[in-house]
């Protein structure tokens, strides 16, 4: 053990093999949701299981109490429709407190660091939910507060949208290991690199089709690749969306220009042209099967055509009620009594 021990990703590796190898029981209590870097493929699994189990329970009526007592803060410095509702409503469906904290009701970065803040809101609060620009203010809110703090996204990930991406998955398909799974657009953005993450975990055979200048980062893509070794995933890049389509599954796309970089949206749509998903592109998979899917909001015209995005393959919505179950899962495990 001593030599994985000034090594954060390697004793990550090692707690997990150890968990694999034991078939140690699943606990997250008081654990942050900031990357799924963090969880091992059983904890993963696990939540996706829960996400179903309280899609059940939701479904038949009962009403939950996992979060009874419990306040939770729901800082928001970008907008959201998604986010914040289903952790609004996941949060009131199980008992608890949401206060929604927007960027011009709290001194956050402002007037005051992000460590003072994050030291207030942990006396007061049992979760903190923070979305934003900087991977980092979200890991210094959890490293200050105390409580479990959940990443609503950052630039960087979006690892709550991929448990919810994923469960649409498995309700399609039955399962998710040996999936083939494209991402198609801006292959450098927080959905592309949560998606390769999440697929690496999970044994998925993922490609991004993209330009090259918008490949991810080569040091996020190693990583990604060492997870892939043992799980059986691969992960591939491709210039040509053609190319990279056939046999998909599953294709995904998102915006070309992120919240925050709308000032690249011209040249991004230069770029991004040819990687529009149409309905030649989704022809192209030679699965008439394949399903399309997108984290919202979707921009018609660029990133997806209205055709493909209205089409019966499109699993948009499903897609998007799966981020109330699988945030509820989040919540309840972490921060929650069950
Ligand atoms: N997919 C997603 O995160 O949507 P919102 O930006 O509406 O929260
Ligand atoms: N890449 C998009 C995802 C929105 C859910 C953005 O960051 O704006």
């Amino acid at each position: 053990m001593h030599e994985y021990a000034n090594d954060a990703g390697l004793v990550s590796s090692y707690f997990n093999h150890l968990q694999e190898e034991f078939r140690m029981p699943i606990n997250l209590k008081g654990r942050s949701f900031l990357t799924l870097k963090d969880f091992s493929t059983r904890e993963i699994q696990y939540l996706l299981d829960l996400s179903l189990s309280l899609k059940e329970k939701k479904r038949s009526g009962i009403r939950g109490e996992c979060l009874a007592g419990k306040s939770i803060a729901l800082i928001f410095e970008k907008p959201s429709t998604r986010t914040r509702c289903a952790f609004t409503v996941a949060c009131i469906d199980e008992g608890g407190h949401p206060e929604y904290l927007g960027k011009n009701d709290i001194q956050l970065g402002h007037k005051e660091s992000v460590k003072d803040t994050a030291r207030v809101l942990g006396r007061m609060f049992d979760g903190i939910q923070y979305r934003g620009f900087k991977q980092s203010v979200v890991e210094e809110l959890a490293l200050y507060s105390g409580v479990p703090v959940w990443n609503g996204l950052t630039d960087m990930y979006h690892p709550t949208q991929i448990l919810a991406d994923f469960l649409t998955l498995k309700e399609n398909f039955g399962k998710l290991k040996g999936l083939k799974f494209v991402y198609v657009g801006d292959g450098r953005n927080n959905m592309a690199n949560s998606l390769m993450i999440g697929s690496a975990k999970m044994g998925i055979h993922f490609r991004i089709a993209a330009p090259g200048d918008l490949f991810p980062e080569k040091g996020l893509v190693e990583e990604c690749q060492a997870m892939a070794l043992e799980t059986g995933a691969t992960i591939e890049f491709f210039e040509d969306p053609v190319k990279a389509v056939k046999g998909a599954d599953a294709i995904y796309t998102d915006v070309w220009a992120s919240m925050g970089e709308e000032d690249k949206l011209a040249e991004r749509v230069a770029l991004l042209k040819p990687y529009q998903v149409n309905s030649k592109l989704m022809e192209a998979t030679g699965k008439p099967e394949c399903i399309f899917l997108h984290c919202l909001p979707a921009v018609k015209g660029n990133e997806v055509t209205e055709d493909v995005f209205e089409s019966s393959n499109s699993k948009v919505f499903e897609e998007s009620e799966n981020r109330l179950h699988t945030i509820k899962a989040v919540m309840v495990s972490t921060a929650g009594n069950i």
